[in-house]
């Protein structure tokens, strides 16, 4: 069978490419990490897991809504039928911390005796993964493991490592690839650092 892609008029517009037009929010970004970086650091991240977890088959737990494009990427490197679930964890507005996590969703698959590996897009203080193993430790896995994009190289409060990390950057405020300001952003290909005038910073 040969699919035909099924084009659109709309899909043949080619005027929406990156850059994307951040005019009018009047904010700037900085590329930190390239695409192919991150290509080529998954396709790394994909045998350090492979060789972990060896023929164990981990549940993948994505973190809404930051691991999205993450996990995508991720689980099809991996050479067994991958099974993946989410839970919804909200920290932040905006730029700064909330300091308190919103639970928006919770796993569906039966998690008693099964190794979770919990993927998040950035550690940051550590309260996301502290909170979310406290709760799927109640459901009683066999293991629970963390990989996360980004690792933001800052003190933490909690005992929370991640076994897996991507990559580790300073203590800056970064969008794309799943990472938001103000909900938007997460569909740059790259990583950067937001610029935000302090203008839109205040509104
Ligand atoms: P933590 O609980 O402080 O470790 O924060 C983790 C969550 O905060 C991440 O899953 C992100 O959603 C969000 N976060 C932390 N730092 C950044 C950032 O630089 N850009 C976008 N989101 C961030
Ligand atoms: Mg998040």
């Amino acid at each position: 069978m040969n699919p035909i892609p099924a084009t659109s008029e709309a899909g043949t517009d080619q005027t929406n490419t990156y850059p994307m037009d951040l005019q009018e929010d009047r904010l700037s970004i900085e590329e930190l990490i390239s695409k192919e970086l991150i290509d080529q650091r998954l396709d790394e991240l994909s045998d350090e897991i492979h060789k972990f977890y060896g023929n164990n088959r981990p549940l993948m737990i994505g973190l809404l809504k930051g691991a999205v494009v993450f996990l995508a990427d991720l689980m099809r490197r991996l050479n067994w039928p991958v099974e993946i679930d989410f839970m919804g964890a909200s920290s932040y507005r905006g730029e700064t911390s909330q300091g308190t996590l919103e639970l928006t969703g919770n796993c569906s698959l039966p998690l008693k005796n099964r190794d979770l590996l919990i993927v998040d897009d950035i550690l940051d203080s550590g309260n996301t993964l502290a909170r979310i193993d406290s709760i799927l430790s109640e459901s009683s896995p066999k293991s629970i493991r963390h990989c996360v994009l980004l690792e933001k190289e800052r003190k933490r409060s909690g005992t929370v490592q991640a076994e897996f990390v991507g990559f580790r950057i300073p203590d800056v405020f970064v969008v794309g690839y799943g990472l938001d300001y103000q909900e938007k952003f997460r569909n740059l290909p790259y990583i950067g650092k937001i610029h935000i005038p302090e203008t839109v910073e205040d509104k």
